[in-house]
Formats: C-alpha cells, structure tokens, sequence
C-alpha cells in the first residue's frame, strides 16, 4: 500500500482527482493525510466531508489548537513517520517546505506545476500567473509537469508533462482550462506508476515504464 499525505492550499481539485482514481483506477494507494498552510479551504473541506485526516501547518512553534489541528513542520514530520508516509504530493501547494524537510524527504516529493517547465516556472509562478505569463509570451503549446520537490522552487526532475493546444485561445482562463484537466490525468497517473514501482531512474533521468 502506497500511504501519501496531499498538500493543498485552494479548492482541491487535484486532490479530487486523486481520491477519486481510488480504488478503480489505482488500488494501492491511501490517502493518509490532507495538509494545508491554511487553516480552512475548499481542499480541507472535501478531506473532512471523506473522513480523511488533516492538519494545518502552523510556523509558529508554540501555537497548538485544541482539536490538534495545527501543527509545525517538525512535529508533521514525526507524525508522518508513525504512519509510514511513503509519498508526499503537493496539489496546488503555495507555500515553500522548509529544507530540512525536503531533504529527509527526497525523491518522495511531488508536485503538479500547471505549465510545461522548466519554462514558467520558479517564485511567483502559479495558478493564474501561469497562464497569464503563458498566454502574454504567446505560447501555442501549455500544459501540466510533474516533478520532484527539492529545495529550489520547480526545477526537481521532471517526472511527467502532456502539452495541449492553446494555440487558439483568447484568455488565459482558456489555458487554465485545458491545463487543469490534463492535471487531473496526469498526477494520479504518476501517483499509480510510484505505487506500481514503475517509476525508475536512468541516465540521470526519470523514466516511467510500463
Ligand atoms: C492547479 O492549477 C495546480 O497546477 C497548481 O495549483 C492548482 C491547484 O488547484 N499547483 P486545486 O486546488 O487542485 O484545484
């Protein structure tokens, strides 16, 4: 069983996409834990209505709530230990994870970036600020990557990229669109490839094979 913890920030969409591959599409896979940096979003929402475990990263050390619902990095990291959390996705994650945390946590990190890095990517580059940067450059190709997290905003080895059309758009609400509906295909299609171990790494590449 592939035990994985979803970060999220916003309506959780992606992470909709993931629950919703179990068990048909993907069998082996658990979502163990949804964790936000918000306290309260449509993301978290969807996690309790289906009963799944969340947490809401909070930075300052001393906080704590009484319902255990906050919680800092190193005690998230702890937690994740005792349930043997395998893999770490972050689905629409807007804040940096702390290094340390990255670290202990190589290669067992990913995230979905909604456009076809290592262009239009790094600080500053997400949700909308994608797709208008991408739509004012002119690009007839966008489309969603997925990569492994280090410790340097959106350049981890790419893992998965499908490219779509937008070459007859006229907004870039029209990329953000297309964009996401291939994110819903393609990050449970990575996750079920990791669960699979059909995930390998080769010339200093990733490859995912059948
Ligand atoms: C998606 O566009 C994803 O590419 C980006 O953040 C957005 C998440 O949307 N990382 P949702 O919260 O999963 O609907």
């Amino acid at each position: 069983m592939l035990r994985i913890a979803v970060f999220v920030s916003g309506r959780g969409s992606n992470l909709k996409a993931i629950f919703d591959s179990i068990p048909d599409y993907m069998k082996n896979v658990k979502i163990q834990f949804v964790v936000s940096n918000k306290i309260a979003c449509g993301a978290l929402d969807f996690a309790e209505k289906n009963n799944i475990a969340t947490f809401s990263i909070s930075e300052n050390k001393e906080t704590e709530s009484a319902n255990n619902k906050l919680i800092n990095y190193s005690k998230l990291k702890d937690e994740f230990e005792k349930s043997k959390i395998d893999l770490i996705v972050l689905a629409g994650f807007l804040k940096k994870i702390p290094d340390f945390f990255v670290q202990f946590y190589e290669n067992r990190i990913i995230n979905i970036h909604p456009a076809l890095l290592p262009a239009f990517g790094g600080k500053g580059m997400y949700g909308m600020n994608v797709h208008k940067a991408v739509f004012k450059a002119s690009a007839q190709v966008s489309g969603p990557t997925v990569h492994f997290v280090n410790t340097v905003y959106d350049t981890g080895k790419i893992i998965a990229q499908k490219a779509v059309d937008i070459s007859d758009v006229n907004s870039p609400e029209e990329i953000a669109e297309r964009v996401l509906k291939i994110e819903h295909q393609i990050l449970p299609m990575v996750i079920k490839k990791i669960s699979e171990n059909k995930l390998i790494f080769k010339n200093n590449r990733v490859y995912l094979i059948d």
